[in-house]
């Protein structure tokens, strides 16, 4: 690694002052950690780091050429090495009015008719001049797909739930588990019900295993062939298939495989987004995003937000060995948001292997995990305050929320700051000891079992109110984190090798079930085979 990596081990070692000791020396040290951009604050004071560790976090960006690295990957490079691709789900928000050439060609009108016909349709559902095939309005939308084509479209819809126009209503479902495709069309009239499968690949098992289920209760009910091109839609980058499987090609909204699975919400795999939001709303996310996208590619490294929270959580989990990321967002509305930033990080960059081959010497992408507070407080946060174990938390806070009572609102800001303050400051044994009362037999080991070491960092992002702009620009940053989190490991953040052989051999476990042996499986899953196959007769 660099001169920058080795400074930072010398600097991890010599350990730094408590941080509630750094905030005693130093009363500025909230205004010196700080950043504004595209509508998000961060403070990120409460974190084990000096102005030496800071430098050298920076110069460990720089002597990984952040900067040509990012610009390959706005330029259209085929940065994603292993599958030959460019990245480019920032040219799906690029605002700009610039070309973005992939093969010597301009992507951008592609992009823009794209966005058209996604408009168009929406206004026509939420207009509702496109009716069922009996001339009943749509009630109810049922958006089928999994991994990147149902998170994005999932969370985001329901972080943006104040934005809901209501005309008619959105359901998701992922799972091959049968529950859940039958449990919504269960509350759906096929009549009113219009189907939207979404999957990149269109090989997905689970999408078409539901999109056939949707299919067949379709078509059950009496509706005839025809009508499924009035009731079914697909996004895909195989448009083919699409069409062969049953799709009307008008009803094929297209995306390109340069478009990562979870990095796809803002191509037509946003779609659900835009159905429930309206159109107009949907673009504020992209141009949020698009503002991320700008701040990121032209602020210095130090005053660069994806830059700093990328290198915070290089400090924590290559220098002091943190396993683990937590997200918290302090926002009903956005609790899905450690989930989708969980596909995001961890299909990214949970990997060994360099760009070359060879195997990596140092960790990777951390585990990522979270959920709404003030929930978490009583649940894991008992772990994260008092364990060994580092556990690095961004808290995720708008200052202002939809229909807000006072009363809620600022006990919600109370939790989260109180939180945050309380990881960074803790509690001493005498603190402990001295709140205790003197006639206490056993005042000594309680108060050791109160005591809260502090010095846990944690980062608190803040926006005055979580609008599509806010939500896409918070996105962004996370993407903008992982990708400089892999170009620093140096990795390929764009692939997922590691979930094909599950799938594969999932398919041969299948086969087995269904009747054929198969002498290449294992006595364990054999036995589980056979197990299943005795209950189902
Ligand atoms: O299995 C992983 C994955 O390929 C994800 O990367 C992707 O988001 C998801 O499956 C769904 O894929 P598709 O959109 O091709 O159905």
């Amino acid at each position: 690694m660099s001169s920058a990596w080795d400074e930072l081990k010398e600097l991890a070692e010599q350990t730094l002052p408590h941080m509630r000791t750094m905030f005693e020396q130093d009363p500025k040290r909230a205004q010196t950690y700080q950043l504004d951009a595209a509508g998000w604050h961060l403070d990120y004071a409460k974190n084990r780091i000096n102005q030496a560790v800071l430098g050298a976090l920076v110069s460990l960006a720089k002597e990984s050429n952040i900067e040509s690295k990012r610009d390959a990957m706005f330029g259209g490079v085929a940065i994603n090495s292993t599958e030959g691709r460019s990245v480019l789900h920032t040219a799906l928000r690029n605002f700009s009015g610039e070309p973005v050439i992939v093969d010597g060609q301009d992507v951008m009108p592609e992009i823009e008719a794209t966005l058209d016909k996604m408009n168009a349709f929406c206004d026509s559902m939420i207009k509702q001049t496109h009716l069922g095939y009996t001339g009943k309005k749509i009630t109810d939308v049922v958006s089928i797909g999994i991994g990147g084509s149902f998170l994005g479209p999932k969370i985001m819809t329901e972080a943006l739930k104040p934005y809901q126009h209501k005309v008619f209503n959105v359901h998701f479902v992922a799972n091959v588990d049968g529950c859940h495709i039958q449990d919504v069309l269960a509350d759906c009239d096929p009549e009113t019900t219009f189907v939207l499968m979404s999957s990149k690949s269109f090989s997905t098992q689970e999408t078409l295993q539901n999109t056939l289920t949707a299919k067949a209760w379709f078509l059950k009910s009496g509706a005839p062939q025809a009508a499924i091109a009035t009731h079914f839609a697909a996004v895909s980058s195989n448009v083919s298939a699409a069409v062969e499987f049953g799709m009307s090609p008008d009803m094929v909204f297209p995306m390109n495989d340069w478009v990562g699975g979870r990095y796809s919400l803002w191509s037509a795999i946003g779609l659900p987004i835009a159905l429930a939001i309206g159109f107009a709303h949907f673009k504020q996310l992209l141009e949020g995003a698009f503002a991320m996208d700008t701040h990121f590619k032209t602020a210095p490294l130090e005053h660069n937000m994806p830059v700093i929270l990328a290198l915070l959580g290089i400090w924590y989990r290559n220098f002091h060995n943190a396993q683990s990321h937590v997200l918290l967002p302090y926002y009903h509305y956005l609790r899905g948001f450690p989930a989708y930033v969980q596909q995001l990080d961890m299909e990214s960059n949970g990997k060994r292997n360099a760009i070359d081959g060879s195997e990596l010497t140092y960790s990777t992408g951390p585990i990522i995990f979270g959920s709404e507070g003030t929930n978490g407080q009583h649940s894991f946060h008992q772990l994260i305050h008092q364990s060994d174990t580092l556990l690095p938390v961004d808290f995720i806070f708008p200052l202002n929320v939809p229909n807000q009572d006072a009363t809620h609102h600022a006990m919600l800001a109370a939790n989260c700051f109180g939180q945050a303050q309380a990881l960074m400051q803790g509690k001493t044994f005498d603190e402990c000891y001295a709140d205790l009362s003197e006639d206490m037999a056993d005042r000594e080991v309680i108060a050791a079992h109160k005591v809260m070491p502090g010095n846990k960092p944690s980062n608190t992002l803040l926006c005055d109110e979580l609008t599509p702009f806010n939500l896409g620009s918070l996105v962004a940053l996370y993407e903008h984190k992982v990708f400089v989190q892999g170009a620093i490991w140096g990795l390929n953040s764009f692939d997922q090798w590691g979930v094909e052989l599950g799938k594969v051999l999932g398919n041969q476990v299948l086969e087995a079930l269904q009747g054929d042996t198969h002498s290449e499986l294992d006595s364990s899953t054999q036995d589980l085979v056979n197990r299943y196959r005795r209950a189902q007769s």
